[in-house]
């Protein structure tokens, strides 16, 4: 079974990529000594699909649980939504010697994260990741947070997880466009670490029919194993993004963000706009410090091979998105701290990039690559 620990001290923990790992996670928790009652949260598309299987496991480990469901999507992680689990934890009887087991995609991952980390001041909680976008990024590195009018993440905490337990077969009941969207962040991480892996997600493109078959997940333990991997490695080296390396997690999520903002929560997936940011990243990289175009010209053949977007949607205007770009948390003091990529594998911040040069690549989106 691939294991990727992160060495984080006190906070170290282990991430097990395995298919039919769900049933396991009673058992895996059971590991950390931990001794009171869980408190599943879970959406509202996940827990009829792998709810009983994950409560089923804990239960056989002894634990008692409680299940708190939301509606599915990024429009309910908000603080209404976590003041609402949080008074239903207290009323199930959850005190501090409770967990929290996220069980879901990004949007529950990042919130019963963020309820953990305020519950009675925070207790511990574990990730179970079922979306590619969760198993390869979200799960792994302690980021938790919730959304508000003004933007994207802006309330949240560090709180790493106790342990990860990612089981690629939950991706087969994924729809096409969530599997899609999740395989951006992995085209992110090849580009700043792992240039080798963009061919092997072009093969793996091809063999995306309707969602992942039975033969494909397979191979699918490796190629997540590798993605969390590279993260894994940037969060032991800067795990609260005070010297510059964790940002480089953050290509492509500047423009990307304010593209999310500037429509309703929800209505474009989060990897779906870091397409389009990367698109423009890889342009301001080429301009400042010049990467070759056929690196640029490789990531977006791989992002189109993955039919992610590269054009920004009719709903979105760049003037828009642009004023959503300005309330991003990369922006400091008024400047903003840009990733950009100087050569396949070599990511840099820079404090160079400038306003004007925002408005000019959110324009780009406008036009066909
Ligand atoms: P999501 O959690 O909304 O899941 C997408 C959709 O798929 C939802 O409708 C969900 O109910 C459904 N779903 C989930 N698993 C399923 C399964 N196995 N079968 C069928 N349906 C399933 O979205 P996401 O793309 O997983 O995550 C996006 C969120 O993650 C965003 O809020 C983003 O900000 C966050 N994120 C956080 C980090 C971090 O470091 N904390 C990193 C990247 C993204
Ligand atoms: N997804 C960016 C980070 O975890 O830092």
């Amino acid at each position: 079974m691939p294991t990727v620990n992160l060495s984080l001290g006190s906070r170290s923990y282990c991430v097990h990529v395995e298919n039919n790992s769900l049933k396991n996670v009673g058992y895996l928790t059971g590991r950390l000594r931990l001794s009171g009652k869980a408190a599943v949260i879970s959406d509202s598309n996940v827990c009829p699909l792998y709810g009983d299987t994950v409560i089923q496991s804990l239960e056989d480990a002894g634990f008692s649980t409680s299940l708190h469901v939301f509606e599915a999507g990024e429009q309910s992680k908000n603080l209404q939504t976590v003041e609402k689990i949080v008074n239903e934890m207290v009323a199930a009887g959850h005190d501090r010697s409770s967990f929290v087991v996220a069980l879901g995609g990004g949007v529950v991952g990042d919130m019963a994260g963020f309820i953990a980390s305020i519950y009675y001041r925070g207790i511990p909680f574990i990730q179970v990741p079922t979306t590619v976008m969760a198993q390869v990024d979200s799960s792994v590195g302690g980021k938790t947070a919730v959304d508000i009018a003004a933007g994207k993440n802006l309330i949240g905490a560090f709180h790493q997880p106790r342990l990860v337990v990612a089981d690629p077969t939950t991706l087969l009941s994924l729809p096409d466009r969530v599997l899609r969207e999740g395989m951006a962040e992995m085209v992110k991480h090849a580009a700043i670490r792992a240039p080798r892996m963009l061919r092997t997600l072009r093969h793996l493109a091809s063999e995306i029919g309707i969602g992942f078959s039975l033969n494909t997940i397979e191979q699918l333990p490796g190629i997540i194993a590798e993605n969390i991997a590279i993260k894994a490695r940037i969060v032991e080296e800067d795990e609260k993004e005070t010297c510059g390396v964790r940002a480089f997690l953050n290509l492509g999520h500047t423009l990307g963000h304010g593209i999310e903002a500037s429509v309703p929560y929800g209505e474009l997936l989060h990897g779906e706009v870091v397409s389009l940011g990367l698109r423009g990243a890889l342009w301001l990289s080429h301009k400042y410090c010049g990467l070759p175009h056929a690196a640029e010209r490789e990531i977006l053949d791989t992002l189109k091979a993955l039919e992610l977007p590269l054009t920004l949607p009719e709903n979105v205007t760049a003037e828009r998105a642009l004023q959503f770009t300005a309330s991003d948390k990369k922006f400091s003091g008024g400047s903003i701290r840009f990733v950009l990529l100087k050569e396949l594998g070599e990511p840099l911040l820079s404090g160079d990039v400038t306003a004007d040069d925002l408005a000019e690549a959110m324009q780009l989106l406008t036009t066909q690559p």
